[in-house]
């Protein structure tokens, strides 16, 4: 059984991401989504608000799992018998540090465990989970840049805030 890991932030998950998570499951018997709690950042969202909404989203792909995991992703990859993990490459700007995480991901994977890049349809090559942020915290619409439900949930999140 093949077995991949599609891993970020997700905080908060986007349509490219989507549009990854859709196209990664159809390359794999099993697809899953790890949320990953990094704690330089400031989340807008908890680890288990992203969950609880990847969920949601993909209740009706079987082969898409959601989970969450914190530390280093090559322990939760060896630990859970991962055969690829999946990233997506929008622009030459991703590459540098997409490549150099690769690399060291590799040294750190106890079998062999590709990296695989999927080139972002080019509808979402520009969205980035931080530029939604921005964007919707100073008012801006972000409308079809995020699923509906994510939508709705940040409205609530700046509402509060304010
Ligand atoms: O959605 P993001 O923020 O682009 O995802 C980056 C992420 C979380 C996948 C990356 O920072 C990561 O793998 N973090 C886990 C900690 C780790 O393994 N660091 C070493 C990477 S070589």
């Amino acid at each position: 059984m093949t077995k991949a890991l599609y891993s970020g932030s997700f905080d908060p998950v986007t349509s490219g991401h989507l549009d990854i998570i859709y196209r990664g499951a159809k390359m794999f018997d099993s697809l899953v989504v790890g949320v990953i709690e990094n704690p330089q950042k400031k989340p807008l969202f908890s680890v288990e608000e992203r969950v609880t909404m990847l969920k949601e989203l993909f209740k009706d792909t079987p082969n898409v799992e959601v989970d969450s995991f914190s530390g280093l992703l090559a322990d939760y990859v060896n630990a859970n018998g991962f055969n690829a993990v999946i990233r997506g490459l929008r622009a030459i700007t991703d590459f540098e540090y997409e490549l150099s995480m690769a690399q060291m991901n590799a040294c750190l994977f106890n079998k062999d465990v590709e990296s695989i890049f999927l080139m972002t349809s080019p509808k979402y090559s520009f969205i980035s989970s931080s530029m939604i942020k921005e964007v919707a915290s100073l008012g801006g619409s972000v409308s079809g840049l995020v699923p509906d439900m994510v939508l709705d949930k940040m409205k609530n999140k700046y509402i509060k805030i304010k």
